[in-house]
């Protein structure tokens, strides 16, 4: 890995956290991505959507580490990342949330975040906890307000007892996401976080998104399908259709964006976001 410069994908505007130059991807005959260049800020909700097949969970593969792209780079505070594995990416401060949530079921919410906590902050005494059977007891003042301080932020506290397996799917996302953020990342990659989720439970999470943008020191990049969600929610979207870049701007922007209505002509996400 080499230390480089993080500059915005355009070379202007504010350092970015996380950023991908001229990324391509193929799969064979087929280019999922093509000199896809994204970049997230520091404190940013910025946006990633497209049409089914657009290329938007190959390119959260190649900013998370399970992919590796044929051309271009990933840089992650002013690393490149490019090569990285998931672990070393995880470590510099990169945290990420699956689609289909992947909890302990019988862990309590709150045991979730604390085991998230002692990963980071002490993975020593993690691994001597659960030789000693002592895993979760003993927790230390910084330990157990930064989990309540979570829990508050995400309304999960009326639930921090139960064990994940008796949650409705909404509630085990927004665990997710207290989990992540239990690492203390730079940066949140949140992969369609609304896939499956009611319209109440969506603005649930949409709120709590909201609340950790503007409390967190924290960047978040959301990859979703739900567009309406996305113009409601973010600061700048990068649209892809066919693995390329088609737009990129506010949400006032990209709504009016002539290719980004004809990319998403009949879907009706777009046509409830732009009424
Ligand atoms: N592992 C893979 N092997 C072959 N083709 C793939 C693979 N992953 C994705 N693709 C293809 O790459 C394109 C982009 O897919 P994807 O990134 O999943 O799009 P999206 O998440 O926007 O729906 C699609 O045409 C898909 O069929
Ligand atoms: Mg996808």
């Amino acid at each position: 890995m080499t230390i480089t410069e993080p500059l915005a994908a355009n070379g202007t505007g504010p350092p970015a956290v996380l950023s991908a130059h001229g990324v391509t991807v193929r799969f064979g005959g087929l280019t999922a991505l093509s000199e896809v260049d994204i970049s997230i800020p520091a404190g940013a909700l910025v946006g990633l959507v497209g049409p089914n097949g657009a290329g938007k969970t190959t390119l959260f593969g190649v900013m998370s580490g399970l992919l590796h792209p044929n051309k271009g780079h990933v840089n992650l505070l002013g690393t490149d990342v490019t090569k990285a594995t998931c672990e070393t990416r995880a470590r510099l401060g990169l945290a990420r949330t699956f689609q289909q949530p992947e909890l302990f079921l019988d862990l309590t919410v709150r045991e979730h975040l604390v085991l998230a906590y002692r990963v980071r902050h002490y993975r020593s005494r993690l691994w001597k906890d659960v030789f000693t059977a002592g895993c979760l007891k003993r927790p230390d003042p910084a330990e157990t307000e930064r989990v309540d301080s979570l829990l508050e932020l995400l309304s999960l506290d009326e639930v921090a007892h139960q064990p994940v397996r008796v949650l409705p799917l909404g509630t085990s996302r927004l665990v997710e996401v207290g989990r992540a953020l239990a690492t203390a990342p730079a940066i949140v990659l949140l992969d369609e976080p609304s896939a499956g989720l009611d319209r109440h439970e969506t603005e649930r999470l949409s709120g709590a998104l909201r609340r950790t943008v503007m409390e967190e020191k924290v960047s978040l990049l959301l990859v979703e399908h739900d567009v309406a969600m996305v113009l409601s929610l973010t600061s700048e979207i990068y649209v892809l259709d066919f693995g390329s870049v088609i737009a990129q701007g506010p949400p006032a922007e990209i709504r009016e964006n002539p290719e980004v209505r004809a990319a998403y002509l009949g879907d009706e996400d777009i046509a409830i976001a732009a009424s």
